[in-house]
């Protein structure tokens, strides 16, 4: 009876509860449910976090495009993790004045800013409108080939 009123608070104490993933806690995301092609919606830290799973087009697409073009240049591969380069990972949030922008939509296959019309290719970079910079790729890790960690 000692031993199971001992164990219990420390169990309680190694899942997060809300208030502290809200505060910051790193969360885990099963990716196994996300088809290719397909995307889903987080929230770190109370921010929007797009994980998208790319397909062959949409990387191609990212990376055939000249650096020297882009208003915030950097390649597609320093925004992905090394060998899942299908997986992109981007805070939803538009760097022109934080609206959330939409997945799939526009003309580069990636994002779209409804507010004032910021467009973002599919590795989350700007490529048109007046956000100045690209969607910024949260702290994450994977923690094994289906399953990431955030913060
Ligand atoms: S807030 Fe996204 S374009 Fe202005």
């Amino acid at each position: 009876m000692g031993a199971a009123a001992f164990v219990w608070p420390l169990v309680s104490q190694m899942n997060p509860d809300a208030s502290t993933i809200a505060a910051g806690a790193p969360i885990e995301v099963d990716l196994t449910p996300i088809a290719t092609g397909q995307d889903i919606k987080v929230f770190w830290r109370g921010k929007p976090i797009y994980i998208m799973n790319r397909t062959k087009k949409q990387i191609e697409e990212a990376r055939s495009v000249p650096l020297a073009s882009l208003p915030d240049p950097q390649s597609d591969q320093a925004r992905v993790k090394e060998g899942h380069d299908n997986w992109l990972v981007v805070i939803g949030i538009c760097t022109h004045l934080g609206c959330v922008p939409l997945a799939h939509e526009g003309d580069y296959d990636g994002f779209f800013c409804p507010c004032h019309g910021s467009q973002y290719d599919s590795s989350g970079r700007i490529r048109r409108g007046p956000a100045p910079l690209n969607l910024p790729v949260p702290p994450y890790s994977f923690v094994s080939n289906t399953k990431i960690q955030i913060g």
